[in-house]
């Protein structure tokens, strides 16, 4: 190197400091181009705000649970369907037994499941509750008088529930009751008829 070619330090310095620009470094260097902002959830009020769920999702659950509800409903309306009604014990109906069973001017039969007796008369037969009109004991058959005998305040009844002595302003309650094409007698203990007097179209017939 001549003299004449001799360089300051800084131009070197330059020269090193310098380098030509690359294609990829030119690249980078560009600033990134800018992407579309996602479209943001349209903000909900009411109970799920703030939990991030859009309308969408929420009138989507919304479907979801009509539907569910819908199908709910009708599930338990087919199980009514199907599923019996009551049929024993006091409030629903209960079987007495065969008609058969209760001879005829018998002592009344006491079916405590239905809180009444079966009394059979040539014509029918009728089923009183036993719970006397007058205060509400419980009325006993008196083999020995042939007669229903309330040992409360000692009103006295027929075997057809007429009451004829005593206190009692009227004749035993009595229920509706059916003969089933089996002979069987069905009692419906939730239709408890009150009378002024025994009518024989008050028996079911037998
Ligand atoms: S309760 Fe039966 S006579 Fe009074």
């Amino acid at each position: 190197m001549s003299d004449n070619e001799e360089r300051t330090p800084e131009a070197g310095v330059e020269a090193k400091a310098a380098p030509a620009k690359t294609a990829p470094a030119a690249a980078a260097a560009a600033p990134a181009k800018a992407r579309p902002a996602p479209a943001k959830a349209q903000a909900v009020d009411g109970p799920w705000a703030g939990e991030g769920i859009s309308r969408r999702d929420l009138l989507r659950r919304g479907a979801f649970s009509t539907i569910a509800l819908f199908f709910a409903q009708l599930g338990v309306g087919a199980l009514a369907m199907f599923w019996p009604s009551k049929v024993s014990g006091f409030g629903g109906k209960v079987n007495a037994g065969k008609v058969t069973d209760f001879p005829v001017n018998g002592p009344p039969a006491k079916v405590r499941d239905g809180k009444f007796y079966i009394s059979r008369l040539p014509e029918g037969v009728i089923a009183l509750y036993w719970k006397c009109p007058h205060l509400g004991c419980t009325v006993p058959w008196a083999p020995d008088e042939d007669h229903f005998h309330c040992p409360c305040h000692g009103s006295i009844y027929e075997r057809t529930g007429q009451n004829i002595a005593g206190p009692a302003p009227r004749p035993m309650d009595y229920m509706e009751t059916t003969i089933a094409p089996n002979g069987d007698v069905i009692v419906d203990t939730g239709k408890i008829h009150q009378r002024e007097r025994y009518d024989p179209s008050q028996l079911t017939r037998a």
